[in-house]
């Protein structure tokens, strides 16, 4: 068992399907915030850079094209550090650090997790399956209550 609960199998699983994600990083960072945006009215006024910019035109946009890698990133080190809570709890401490004075919620990052799960069906096909499905729940669980216990 990992540190998050996972079996063997549930992490493999994660880690595969994640793989696929990270393999096309760019495109799948600006995937995710498109619908992360499209789906939640007024997230991305909080981004200065692309404020008020059209949905269909943000995947031209140079800024929002690098954020895309920059969060990839960041959740490419949260899943990486799944069985490392010291290191899992210093990425969240910084993430939050940034977050919260920004007036973001625990709700605002659950918002962003929960997309996951359908992206990565859709992205992994048959590699997303029974092992990967809980393996991610059990992630997303364990990265949202250390990000609760920053607040
Ligand atoms: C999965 C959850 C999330 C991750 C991994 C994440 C990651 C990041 C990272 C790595 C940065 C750059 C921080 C820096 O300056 O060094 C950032 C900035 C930022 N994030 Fe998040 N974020 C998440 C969720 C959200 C959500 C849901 C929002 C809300 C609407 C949000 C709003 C922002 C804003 C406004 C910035 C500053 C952008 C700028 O002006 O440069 N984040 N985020």
């Amino acid at each position: 068992m990992s540190a998050a609960g996972l079996s063997a199998a549930e992490l493999d699983g994660v880690q595969k399907t994640w793989k696929v994600l990270n393999d096309k990083k760019q495109q799948s960072g600006m995937d995710i915030l498109v619908t992360l945006y499209d789906k939640n009215a007024g997230y991305q006024d909080k981004f200065p850079k692309w404020k008020g910019v059209p949905l269909g035109s943000l995947p031209g946009n140079a800024d929002f094209q690098n954020f895309a890698v920059v969060w990839m990133d960041e959740v490419n080190s949260l899943v990486g550090n799944l069985n490392n809570e010291g290191a899992l709890v210093a990425l969240i401490a910084s993430n939050v650090s940034k977050h919260k004075p920004r007036g973001l919620t625990p709700q605002h990052y659950k918002n962003a997790f929960n997309l996951l799960p359908a992206y990565l069906d859709k992205q992994c096909g048959g590699a997303y399956d029974g092992n990967a499905k809980s393996g991610w729940t059990k992630t997303i669980a364990t990265i949202a209550g250390a990000i609760e216990k920053q607040f």
